[in-house]
């Protein structure tokens, strides 16, 4: 097995390695350094396991190991998904010392650790993220969460891993529509701080969507140590952290109203940047060219780039008001002066919003 490419988040004395690279799952000796004690508890779903969990279990060879496999989906995140993992622990009769390994997407890794800061306040966890959407963001940085019926992550806590073990050929079974969706979350990475790798994806788009291993991984390890600068400098979102919510905004308006599950995360986020965008352009903050680009990169991803019909612009406003990220009533959004450059304007104007998403409704889809 050749050296996988490797990022470290740097938290000082909770600093851990990401590790990226084809068939990391059977490489035991490396990622079992990350784990605490004699238990494990392995979280999975019914989705993924069938198809790695195996490789996992044989690696914990000599531990008192237990699995967990939940039914898949985002309705499943929840309380009592959370309630389950606990009986599982208590079931192993794990104490301080146990770790969980979260194996899936970004819905089992955000449970797990949300378990994981709970259960006898803090234990482990490992992160063996399955998706490209989990591998590029939600596996890192620690922020853990359950849904509620009342909101989305509205219940959580930032707790980092231990280590990101991620095994890229893990990809080669990820439905299409769920890779589009992790390379909208590339491509943000690109947009909100880093011009080169913007270009780059525009040059290696083939190759991405081909799933080539070295394009992937390349790509994984760009957005990894990006974000891994920027949760070393702000873990819990004080600043510069919110940066990474790039057209999430208007996204997570998006996925409210039309209801979860018409459109993945990562496609409403597509569409959320590039209203972002054409807003900065609106407002004489960045040029009409960025935005074309960053257009064109979406679509060639396959990804949608106009509000789907049918949705009301004034009721997407009422629900961007609703975000976590506004202060004392006042609209901050993440804009952008041009591709690499996202910033936090904290008090955008409502009428501006408005005419964005009205033409928004009517772009090239
Ligand atoms: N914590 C964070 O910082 C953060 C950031 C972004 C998103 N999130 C959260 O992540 C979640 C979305 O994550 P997601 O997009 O990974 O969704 P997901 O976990 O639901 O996975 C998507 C689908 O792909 C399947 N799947 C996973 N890996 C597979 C594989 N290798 N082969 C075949 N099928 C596979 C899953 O079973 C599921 O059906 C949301 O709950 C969101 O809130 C968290």
């Amino acid at each position: 097995m050749s050296e996988p490419l490797n990022v470290t988040v740097e938290l000082g004395a909770r600093s851990y390695p990401i590790w990226i690279g084809p068939g990391l799952l059977d490489d035991a000796p490396r990622w079992r350094s990350a784990l605490r004690g004699r238990h494990v508890l392995v979280v999975s779903n019914d989705v993924v396991a069938p198809l790695y969990l195996q490789r996992v279990v044989s690696g914990l060879e000599g531990l008192a190991v237990s699995t967990l496999i939940l039914p898949d989906g985002e309705a499943h995140k929840t309380l009592d998904s959370a309630a389950r993992v606990f009986a599982a622990l208590a079931g192993l009769k794990a104490s301080r010392d146990a770790t969980i390994v979260a194996l899936g997407g970004g819905v089992i890794g955000d449970l797990s650790g949300f378990a994981a800061a709970c259960w006898m306040r803090g234990i482990a966890f490992v992160q063996m993220p399955t998706t490209l959407l989990a591998m590029v963001d939600s596996s890192v940085g620690g922020k853990t969460a359950v849904d509620l019926p009342q909101g989305k992550n509205l219940v959580g806590a930032f707790h980092q891993p231990r280590a990101v073990v991620v095994d890229t050929s893990t990809l080669s079974t990820l439905p299409e529509r769920e890779l589009r969706a992790g390379l909208a979350e590339v491509v943000k990475y690109g947009a909100l701080g880093d011009a080169a790798f913007f270009t780059w994806l525009d040059q290696q788009a083939d190759a991405l969507l081909a799933r080539d291993a070295h394009a992937l991984a390349e790509a994984i390890a760009k957005c990894c140590s990006q974000k891994a600068g920027i949760v070393s400098r702000d873990e819990t979102e004080q600043g510069e952290r919110a940066l990474l919510n790039f057209g999430h905004t208007f996204g997570h308006a998006l996925e409210t109203a039309t209801g979860y599950g018409r459109l993945l995360h990562g496609e409403a986020i597509a569409i959320g940047m590039l209203q972002a965008a054409r807003l900065s352009t609106r407002l004489q903050r960045a040029a009409a060219s960025d935005a074309d680009r960053l257009q064109a990169l979406l679509a060639r991803f396959g990804l949608p780039i106009s509000i789907p019909p049918g949705i009301d612009p004034q009721r997407l406003l009422d629900l961007m008001r609703l975000d976590k990220k506004n202060v004392s009533g006042r609209l901050r959004l993440i804009l952008w002066r041009g591709i690499g450059q996202a910033e936090i304007v904290p008090d955008v104007e409502a009428e501006a919003i408005l005419m964005v998403l009205e033409k928004g409704l009517r772009a090239e889809g």
